[in-house]
């Protein structure tokens, strides 16, 4: 089983401990002592189950069982023990079975809302919550007409006037007790969080941290204008789309440049009210150029302009977006591609293809519907392979064997040939896929639609349909090429850092949410990785949940170490953006040469809106902007 569907069978066990223990307790309620009977070996044993399921969670590791370990299963534990005393003593117990209850669906609550780390905050809440509950209940079982036979009677005589003062006063004892641990509770949890300092130190500010000015020797400068503003853009099927372009196009431009160009980039807002910037996903510009909006600069507001200048550097696929509001923004169009070629023109066919989805109809380039296209048998071709969107999206190429060529703009170790596998492109990932054009028809076929997607046929040759690719395996790029020496050591890293991905209750820009959450926090208030220049970093990306999180760190391609604590085998794999699938645990590493204030954040734009993004900053480099912002 994976561990992704192990959390979610722990999930469904735990809400059927909780409703067990409250069945029980309704039956004695009800006095059906043999139907009581039956309900609490059901809720022992499901609660054994539980212990269960939770031991086998824990051996995938300690971040997914934590809190159920140190105190879901604790409060269960202690509060169902207590029902079997009384059951066994032939008590009524319905407050016992209740409290178990209670116990038992509060660690799941806890499990949900608050997740890892376990804080003191929660326990103390939890705790209280159980415990009020409890009392409310032996309250309301107490009063008059539930009282279950045997109760004490009203007041009269002297030995049962001290039984109910007795009993008063252990009521208020224990009252006051769970409040007190709620209220504090309550008080650590909305206690100003850690500040994150982005604007202190004394070294660069990012705003120093620009580009190259010239290109290199033997190199030209591409001088793009790119204006971003509202437009209706007419797809080849006739469908209009209400989009956010540059320049009333989608995608943007495309820009392209040779290794030791100068790419020089004005940006002007014209229209869109949410303001724009440009980040060029993948590719390693100086910090001042990265275009987070709020961290390296601000926002460009209608009727704004900024230049932004890199030297074309690395060859490879990646491509361009705004980052300002960028869950509305990159959806609605304001994105294109940048390809930077190694050397001379290749002579074959190098098709950029960026993926988008508006309003359900998948978009490559500029097309929706089938694209045909004519290639001679023999052509070398290149499709480079973007996913612009927020999920992943899967790839099969019919018709040919291929090589994957490159990952995220960079070259894979000798990629071998396969076929019949499907490619899945994390959000925001590329993937240059070559071959030789057969003499026969070629597909290319997103998401397993056979009818859309890309034809290359050969000349004179008419398409045939395309084989079903639904049942074909996915390449796993960790197992395939062939493996060569790292630049770096990554089992003595400089720095560790650990992010669990999870939903969760926590503040988001200042305000309460249903998060998506890093270690149990929300943007801005997770804090800042902080790094020195030349140190190796090594990060474990744990994802909780039970959604994929594309994870992407600005300004370094990462090193793909392991996933679930298997090794990479096939190739050195570099990549900008990785999929973690729910219950899966990644370790990448990379060196820390390029200083700045990086985002680190979630590609599923949506969810980094919703606090899934922090920073990794530089020791010592500054902004003069807020420090914050919002995907
Ligand atoms: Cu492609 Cu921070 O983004
Ligand atoms: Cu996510």
């Amino acid at each position: 089983m994976t561990t992704g569907q192990l959390i979610v069978v722990d999930h469904a066990v735990a809400l059927l401990s909780a409703a067990a223990w409250f069945a029980a307790g309704a039956a004695v309620a009800a006095r059906r002592a043999r139907l009581a009977l039956g309900l609490l070996g059901a809720a022992v044993l499901v609660t054994l189950v539980r212990v269960a399921t939770v031991a086998v969670l824990a051996g995938r590791g300690w971040w997914f069982v934590q809190e159920k370990v140190l105190l879901g299963l604790p409060m269960l534990g202690v509060a169902g023990a207590a029902a079997v005393v009384v059951a066994a003593r032939r008590a009524p117990g319905v407050v016992a079975y209740f409290t178990a209850g209670y116990a038992a669906a509060a660690g799941l609550v806890v499990t949900l809302v608050a997740g890892y780390p376990l804080s003191w905050s929660t326990a103390l809440i939890a705790v209280s919550a159980v415990g009020g509950a409890a009392l409310l209940t032996a309250r309301v079982v107490a009063a008059p007409g539930v009282a279950p036979p045997g109760a004490a009677p009203p007041a009269g005589d002297d030995a049962t006037g001290h039984a109910l003062a007795r009993r008063r006063f252990l009521g208020v004892a224990g009252g006051v007790v769970v409040a007190g641990a709620g209220v504090t509770g309550v008080g650590l949890r909305l206690s100003p969080a850690r500040p994150v300092a982005t604007g202190g130190g004394t070294g660069p500010s990012v705003t120093g941290l620009r580009g190259a000015a010239a290109p290199a020797p033997g190199g030209t400068t591409r001088r793009h204008t790119l204006s971003a503003r509202t437009a209706t853009v007419r797809l080849p099927s006739g469908r209009e789309i209400r989009a956010l372009t540059f320049d009333g196009r989608v995608p943007g431009p495309p820009i392209t440049a040779a290794v030791g160009d100068l790419i020089e980039v004005t940006l002007r807002n014209a229209d869109v009210e949410d303001g724009v910037t440009l980040h060029w996903h993948g590719y390693d510009v100086a910090c001042g150029e990265d275009g987070a909006p709020g961290v390296t600069q601000a926002a460009v507001a209608p009727g704004g302009e900024f230049r932004y200048r890199f030297r074309a550097d690395q060859a490879g696929t990646y491509w361009y977006h705004t980052h300002q509001a960028s869950h509305r923004g990159v959806r609605r169009g304001l994105y294109g591609t940048l390809v930077v070629r190694a050397g001379e023109d290749h002579n074959g066919l190098d098709l950029t293809l960026p993926v988008h989805t508006f309003d359900g109809v998948t978009v490559i380039g500029d097309r929706d519907g089938r694209t045909d296209r004519t290639v001679p048998g023999g052509t070398a071709v290149r499709l480079r392979l973007v996913n612009t969107d927020s999920d992943p999206h899967r790839f099969a190429l019919a018709g040919t064997r291929f090589r994957v060529a490159a990952v995220d703009g960079r070259d894979l170790n000798e990629p071998g040939e396969v076929g019949g596998a499907a490619l899945r492109l994390p959000a925001g990932g590329r993937y240059d896929v070559v071959f030789a054009m057969p003499d026969a028809p070629v597909a290319l076929v997103v998401d397993g639609d056979r009818a859309g997607g890309v034809r290359l046929l050969p000349e004179g040759r008419a398409d045939a349909g395309v084989a079903d690719t639904a049942g074909w395996p996915e390449l796993d790029l960790l197992r395939y090429g062939t493996p060569a020496a790292a630049p770096f050591d990554a089992r003595r890293p400089d720095r560790r850092f650990t992010l669990v991905l999870d939903r969760g209750l926590a503040v988001v820009d200042g305000r309460p949410a249903y998060a998506q959450t890093v270690n149990g926090r929300g943007h801005p208030s997770i804090p800042d990785q902080v790094v020195a220049g030349g140190d190796v970093v090594r990060f474990t990306v744990v994802n909780r949940s039970l959604t994929t999180h594309p994870w992407h760190l600005h300004g370094h391609p990462v090193l793909v170490l392991s996933r679930n604590g298997r090794g990479a085998s096939g190739s050195p794999l570099w990549m900008d953006t990785f999929d973690v699938r729910p219950g899966e645990v990644w370790e990448v590493a990379f060196r820390a040469t390029n200083p700045g204030i990086w985002m680190n954040h979630c590609h599923n734009l949506p969810h980094a809106h919703e606090g899934m993004m922090l920073r990794l900053r530089y020791e010592g480099v500054t902004t003069p902007f807020h420090g914050h912002h919002l995907g």
